[in-house]
């Protein structure tokens, strides 16, 4: 059990893959446990820096708070809140903003990605990393769980505790990361780019909502190659590793465990292993998410009492941050 209190965020742009979930919100649900204090964050204020429709907007909030919850975070030992709603996230990264400098952002890999698919970003877009540091130091976050694609941003707001600590005085303890351990889940369509909900390729990328038949279906269908027998070389064979990592994630075991088990099984076969295995973990979680769906009232419930207490943290914290800058 860990003093110290853990944050994290997601945004909410549609149902969380099998790839969020082993990567993230599986452990998300472990920390609970671990320590005392946790704030999980549906990060609407994100998911605006790029184009979005109003109506899906709302949507995918609730179900983003279904799929939390089905996946097991509990409001009763964590914070589980919609961003916007707590006005001092916007409010503290206006004032770390100011203590940013433009080219500190310019090399951050998301800003580099995404502002060059779309040729130009949103200052939004740019600034994002700001936000991202004002989510955590508004709560005196201590651990954050990323995947290793965030740790720049996680250095940011390293360095933004810093630098406001030395300006105004030391208020923010500086955030560390915990990083997953997991082994990114790969496309079933190409093993050379993580599963993404973004993915174009529909048969890619398997969501926590799939029924068992679109499971067994899209597993059936995964990239694999000529050779028939089943072992783990993510270099040579990245197609049949990922269904084995897969395999491993979903059923808590070892990587050599599932390779030895697998002895006789060709690729095809194999599938069928790994497809009942992820229906097996997925199931009670689909089933969970449709009966919360059902129930808005009850999410937007849910909702309502985590912002309460969010904000209940916020509010002391920026309060003092105003006095120290001047205001
Ligand atoms: P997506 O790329 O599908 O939009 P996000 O960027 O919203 O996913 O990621 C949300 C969380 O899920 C992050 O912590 C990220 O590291 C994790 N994550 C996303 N895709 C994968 C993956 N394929 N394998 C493991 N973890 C992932
Ligand atoms: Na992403």
């Amino acid at each position: 059990f860990h003093e110290g209190r853990v944050f994290s965020g997601i945004q909410p742009t549609g149902i969380p893959h099998l790839g969020n979930y082993l990567g993230a919100l599986e452990s998300w649900v472990a920390m609970q446990n671990d320590y005392n204090s946790v704030l999980y964050s549906i990060v609407d204020l994100h998911s605006i820096t790029q184009p979005h429709n109003p109506e899906s907007l709302q949507n995918n909030i609730l179900d983003m708070a279904a799929s939390l919850l089905a996946c097991g975070i509990d409001p009763t030992r964590s914070i589980l809140f919609q961003q916007s709603v707590v006005s001092e996230h916007a409010e503290l990264s206006w004032i770390l903003g100011c203590l940013t400098s433009m080219p500190r952002l310019r090399h951050l890999p998301q800003w580099k990605m995404k502002s060059k698919q779309k040729n130009e970003g949103s200052v939004g877009l740019y600034t994002y990393p700001v936000l991202q540091a004002a989510d955590i130091l508004l709560y005196k976050s201590t651990y954050v769980p990323v995947g290793e694609d965030q740790i720049q941003h996680l250095e940011l707001a390293q360095d933004l505790a810093r630098i406001f600590n030395n300006n105004y005085g030391e208020l923010f303890p500086e955030p560390r990361a915990l990083l997953s351990s997991t082994r990114k889940v790969k496309s079933l369509r190409d093993p050379s780019c993580k599963m993404s909900k973004s993915d174009p390729q529909k048969l890619a990328t398997i969501f926590l909502t799939d029924t068992p038949d679109d499971i067994v279906f899209k597993i059936r269908r995964a990239v694999t190659d000529f050779t028939s027998e089943v072992t783990f070389d993510p270099v040579g064979r990245p197609g049949v590793a990922n269904l084995v990592s897969i395999h491993a994630a979903v059923t808590g075991q070892t990587v050599e465990d599932v390779v030895r088990l697998a002895t006789g099984l060709d690729t095809g076969k194999y599938k069928s292993v790994v497809a009942e295995a992820v229906v097996k973990r997925l199931e009670p979680i689909r089933l969970e998410i449709q009966r919360l769906k059902a129930d808005r009232s009850h999410l937007e419930c849910v909702l309502a009492k985590g912002a309460e207490k969010a904000r209940s943290l916020a509010a002391p914290v920026m309060q003092e941050v105003r006095k120290r800058v001047g205001f």
